[in-house]
């Protein structure tokens, strides 16, 4: 990779066809975002790196621009140094997440759940070259496993402030993660969860109405918590510009004191 590439940052990805790319195609969007300008010259190497590695063994699930920019001001902004997240993947959101915990001070701030083992094991792999091994920890296990709150709690030392659910898309598991984290979560702690929209409801494989359905039924059945579903009504790609760019939605649940 040369100097010059490098300084480009993302600006570079407005080139590819890649789907993964596609928000940096967007009208208006020639600038590095935040989430990326604020790396070290170093850090944005390495997620180069993991962007060109992930992209020739197709270990693409990430989530995008417009969901990590809302997460990197909201933790950043509120000085969020605890953690959970329901759902790994190849490693995107831990390493983007413990490069911003790392410049914030925290250690054993980010406790990631995944249940496919070889994504454990890439993604471990690429936080260690990454130097986060101390700040991040990815746990081989379900995310609705009785066990997973109490080792995360030992892990972080208190209840999470932040609990970022992008898991199956299952209506019938965000259910459960929702009603099982919401429990976990420190008292005036935030659960987001991505995947809300009409438009991501079609990622759920059981067709029982995904992340949506779980998140309106949870929000009925706890109207006294605050709640707030970005994007809902989006069905397609082809939202009107002035709508959000998260086409996928996300929803955000603030724990009453
Ligand atoms: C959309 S990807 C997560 C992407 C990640 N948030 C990022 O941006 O890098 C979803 C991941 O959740 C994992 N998953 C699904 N159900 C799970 C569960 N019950 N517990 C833990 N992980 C789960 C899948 O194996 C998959 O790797």
């Amino acid at each position: 990779m040369n100097d010059s590439e490098n300084k480009k940052r993302s600006l570079a990805f407005s080139a590819s066809e890649e789907p993964r790319f596609w928000w940096h195609r967007l009208p208006g969007s020639n600038y590095v975002p935040p989430i990326y300008a604020f790396l070290s010259e170093d850090e944005w190497q390495l997620m180069r790196e993991w962007y060109a590695q992930t992209s020739r063994e197709n270990l693409i699930g990430e989530c995008a621009v417009p969901l990590m920019s809302f997460l990197q001001g909201f933790i950043m902004g509120n000085i969020i140094h605890r953690i959970v997240q329901l759902g790994t993947h190849s490693g995107y959101s831990a390493l983007l997440l413990g490069f911003y915990l790392h410049k914030m001070g925290a250690r054993r701030g980010l406790f990631s759940l995944e249940i496919d083992e070889s994504f454990c094991h890439y993604a471990r792999s690429w936080l260690k070259r990454a130097g986060l091994s101390n700040v991040v920890q990815v746990e081989h296990r379900s995310s609705l496993d009785p066990l997973s709150g109490t080792l995360a709690r030992e892990y972080l030392g208190e209840a999470p402030e932040l609990v970022f659910i992008d898991s199956s898309h299952e209506y019938g598991s965000t259910r459960d993660e929702l009603d099982y984290w919401y429990r976990e979560l420190a008292p005036g702690g935030t659960i987001v969860l991505h995947d809300t929209s009409e438009f991501a409801a079609d990622f759920d494989v059981t067709k029982q109405g995904g992340v949506r359905r779980a998140f309106d039924e949870w929000r009925g059945r706890n109207p006294g918590v605050e709640s707030f579903s970005f994007n809902k009504d989006v069905r397609s790609m082809d939202a009107p510009p002035s709508a959000g760019k998260d086409f996928c939605g996300f929803g955000l649940i603030r724990k009453s004191l």
